[in-house]
């Protein structure tokens, strides 16, 4: 096979653009109603009488999802209708499997690419640009570049020196089902993490976040649409701890793809041993868990970069991406010129509707969010290691809205710059120009999480004592860049510590975890 992904192109999005118009018709059809959603299992609609709303971020009067929980008898239901669908499905073709995801891939590229834009700006509180890199481009990335990481993983044959053997590989899904269990900041992801695992010829039952249903739904829709067939991935709505409970405890948990926190990936590993001796085979696990990701600035950067880079690492989609960066070292005698840049832009930023496509940022996903976040604000303004610089004004009447917010701190060591906020949150420690080997060391070592992190340098000596000292404090490290925006197929995701299992989605080798090979030798 000579075929080769490409990332997917984004539109320009402007004034008078024909996909600016398109966006605007799609935005139309969904803000202004509540889209009722079912649990999908096979063929089947469910609805249950504990009902639940998504409402809008930044006007939470607003519902614009209703759906529903599943009991524990429909995620069992879904869990036996899924294997029951993986009967057939495991005997599909690879070729016939990549042919339905490059399908979706066409539509969300083309005919829908409007649908899950408006689904995710409404329900996500994005705007056009942090909607387009995530809903648009990162899914179809993630559905083409996987098509072609399958073909390429499953290439290989082992050896057959003599005539009378037959040495194959055979590339099997693995005996079972799969969970994926997905989060509100990216739509890509929650796409990715169910239909990776069915790509590679196995069934998964899809419990998307409660505050990115629609957008979810919306992609769940275009896979069946493309041609997947029912009872593959599952749409299994679920109170977290219920849904937890029900698939650790059946036998045929074939592994758990999980992108969220800390706490629940540690719930789910613990269930998973509880139920150790239960199962047929031993469940694989995945997991992305944030993380507390560092700029580290040497005296040799180039001052603008860093001011930029670091806004908009720290405060793009109000800081709610796992690689958004939320502590930054600085050498004092930098600091003035890095903060008065920066204070210059974030003077610029309004808060507002992602709708108004003035706006840089909006308001934070949930009541939750805004609360979390809050107590530290209000932490940094009663602490005297910490001073606010920029922001720190907290607003829930009409939407969860936060200030970007600038804290500078005198200690290093501070849990502002060890505990992940998930919010527009960034710490700032100003340190001795002379004495960068010391804080960068300290900086490698100050947060439990390794998920991203970037220095800024042109010295080259400092530059080398730095890649060394940082060398495992991040699984995506960048030079001279900010800390978040990998793409699919150029920078494969994913960190070690309690940032997750480092499995690196986006690249072959996470496919491989969705793979159980088995190796034939025949005599003839
Ligand atoms: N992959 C995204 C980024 O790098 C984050 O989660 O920004």
């Amino acid at each position: 096979e000579s075929f080769v992904a490409a990332n997917e192109h984004m539109p320009s999005y402007g004034p008078d653009s024909p996909e600016r118009k398109q966006l605007y018709e799609a935005l139309n059809k969904y803000k202004d109603t509540t889209t009722d959603i079912p649990i999908v299992i096979g063929d089947e609609e469910f609805r249950t009488k504990d009902v639940r709303y998504q409402v809008m971020p930044f006007d939470h009067q607003k519902k614009t999802a209703k759906f529903y929980y599943a009991t524990p008898d429909i995620i069992q239901k879904a869990i036996d209708n899924s294997l029951k669908a993986r009967k057939q499905w495991e005997l599909t073709p690879l070729e016939k499997r990549a042919e339905i995801f490059m399908t979706a891939a066409e539509m969300i590229s083309k005919q829908k690419r409007m649908d899950v834009m408006a689904t995710t700006m409404l329900g996500q509180a994005k705007n056009i640009w942090q909607a387009e890199i995530d809903a648009a481009a990162e899914l179809v990335d993630f559905l083409r570049f996987n098509c072609q990481f399958s073909r390429d993983i499953t290439r290989y044959q082992p050896l057959s020196p003599s005539e009378s053997v037959n040495n194959s590989a055979i590339y099997r899904g693995c005996e079972g089902f799969w969970a994926a269990i997905t989060p509100f900041n990216f739509t890509a992801i929650g796409g990715h993490l169910c239909s990776a695992p069915a790509l590679m010829g196995n069934v998964s039952l899809w419990k998307p976040s409660d505050t990115a249903m629609l957008s979810n739904y919306t992609v769940f829709k275009i896979f069946r649409e493309a041609g997947l067939p029912p009872g593959v991935i599952n749409f299994v709505p679920a109170d977290g701890p219920v849904f937890g409970d029900v698939i650790t405890k059946s036998p045929h948990l074939a592994g758990v793809n999980f992108t969220g926190s800390v706490r629940t990936f540690k719930t789910i590993w613990k269930l998973v041993a509880q139920n150790l001796d239960n199962y047929v085979s031993y469940p694989r696990l995945i997991g992305e868990c944030g993380g507390k990701n560092f700029h580290f600035v040497h005296k040799s950067a180039d001052v603008k970069s860093v001011a930029v880079g670091t806004v908009r690492s720290a405060f793009e989609y109000g800081g709610q991406k796992c690689s958004a960066c939320s502590r930054m070292y600085i050498p004092q005698s930098m600091w003035p010129e890095v903060k008065q840049k920066m204070l210059d832009i974030l003077k610029e930023i309004q808060l507002g509707s992602p709708l108004d496509n003035k706006i840089f940022l909006s308001a934070v996903i949930d009541d939750k969010a805004f609360n979390r976040i809050k107590s530290y604000i209000e932490y940094a303004k009663n602490s005297p290691n910490l001073s606010i610089v920029a922001g720190g004004k907290c607003d829930d009447s009409q939407g969860y809205f936060v200030q970007p917010t600038v804290i500078e701190t005198s200690d290093p060591q501070d849990k502002i710059m060890q505990e992940e906020i998930f919010g527009p949150v960034l710490s700032v420690f100003p340190y001795p120009d002379d004495e960068y080997f010391k804080y960068a060391q300290m900086a490698s070592k100050t947060s439990p999480f390794a998920l991203t992190g970037a220095i800024f340098v042109k010295d080259s000596v400092a530059r080398e004592e730095l890649v060394d000292t940082f060398r495992e404090s991040a699984g995506n490290f960048y030079i001279n860049d900010k800390s978040t925006g990998s793409v699919v197929g150029q920078q494969p995701f994913g960190g070690d510590r309690l940032s997750g299992t480092n499995d690196k989605a986006g690249g072959p080798h996470y496919l491989m975890k969705f793979l159980s090979v088995k190796c034939v030798k025949e005599t003839k």
